[in-house]
């Protein structure tokens, strides 16, 4: 029996994972992975909500498993598993579909946002029931705090939402969850456009770096990456371009937006961008060694130890909840 408070988080295995991913929320997870029992899974159901080829998917779903472990997740403190190996998170999906009003997904920004990207007409209703299986993901499992970036607030508030609505009508069974959103500035924006966060999803390669990335194309993509008018380094909300790339310096090299402003005074954005870069290899180069010495064959097995240890919590709760709601178990 553990104390310790649980904490479950996801990210799906589609694009390629950037650093804003690693900064905003694995190396967030990775922290609390002492303090907290720990679920850590790949979310290939929530993929599937935009069409994804089947060879490619297999391939990315061991790819982020592959990330999470070469990140620094340990699988003898945390459980690593992959959603659709486990098929009570679809059964629990529809449970709540049942006590989900339609309004409230209507109001999702990020269903807005993909439904106008992939064209409203066109939009799947998975993608419309995404945040009920993710709600889902996280009740299964008594969750408390779920470490996300701030673009799933909303998400995770439609969890607790859902937990209390279900606790109201059939009494006492979800814990209410909290959402765990690291501070300010770990939002990392778009380098080729920094009104809008880096995203796994972009059009253009310059629009972020990927923890795969060569060195080669992490200096490229950071000369390229836009600047601000004027030619100091400075840290302001006027300058939201620097200050994007100030932020990435400081979280890889531990030093504060300050310290940064002093180091490049009388320099220009040329010296600045290639030391980031230098900082940012810093940051791939064991990251990546790390990576490719793991063999998918390992972390399918770590994948499905992982499955084994949360499909008996699963069960349990599934058991639980089918009592409530007057299914015959
Ligand atoms: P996604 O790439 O949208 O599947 O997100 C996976 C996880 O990374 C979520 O917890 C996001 O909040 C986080 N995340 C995604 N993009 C960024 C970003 N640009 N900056 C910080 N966190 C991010
Ligand atoms: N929707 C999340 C994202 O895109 C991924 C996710 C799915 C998740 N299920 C989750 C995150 C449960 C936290 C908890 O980032």
């Amino acid at each position: 029996m553990t104390l310790k408070q649980r904490i479950f988080s996801g990210i799906q295995p589609s694009g390629n994972l950037h650093i804003g991913n690693y900064l905003g929320a694995i190396a967030n997870w990775i922290k609390l992975q002492d303090e907290f029992d720990s679920i850590f899974c790949v979310v290939d159901m929530h993929a599937i909500t935009v069409a994804q080829n089947p060879e490619m998917l297999r391939k990315k779903t061991i790819e982020i498993a592959k990330i999470y472990l070469a990140a620094g997740i340990d699988p003898k403190k945390s459980s690593i598993f992959i959603q659709s190996q486990v098929s009570e998170h679809a059964e629990l999906c529809w449970i709540l579909n049942t006590i989900t009003k339609i309004p409230e997904l209507e109001k999702m920004t990020q269903f807005k946002d993909k439904a106008q990207k992939n064209d409203k007409e066109s939009a799947g209703v998975g993608l419309f029931d995404y945040p009920v299986l993710m709600a889902a993901d996280i009740l299964l499992y008594g969750t408390e705090v779920v470490p996300v970036g701030e673009d799933q607030k909303q998400h995770v508030e439609l969890a607790r939402d859902l937990a209390k609505r279900f606790n109201q009508k059939f009494g006492e069974t979800f814990i209410v969850p909290k959402v765990f959103i690291k501070e300010e500035g770990m939002r990392i924006m778009g380098l080729d456009d920094p009104s809008k966060k880096m995203s796994k999803s972009a059009a253009s390669e310059y629009n972020y770096i990927s923890l795969l990335d060569d060195e080669e194309t992490v200096k490229r993509k950071i000369k390229k990456a836009v600047t601000d008018s004027g030619s100091e380094i400075v840290y302001s909300n006027d300058k939201p371009a620097l200050k994007n790339l100030i932020n990435i310096f400081s979280s890889f090299s531990g030093k504060t937006p300050k310290e940064i402003e002093k180091m490049y005074v009388g320099k220009g954005y040329g010296d600045f961008k290639m030391q980031l870069a230098e900082v940012v290899i810093g940051f791939l180069t064991p990251f990546q060694e790390k990576f490719n010495s793991l063999s998918d064959e390992e972390v399918l097995k770590i994948l499905e130890e992982g499955s084994r240890k949360v499909e008996k919590l699963a069960k349990l709760k599934m058991k639980e909840i089918k009592e409530k709601i007057g299914f015959i178990v």
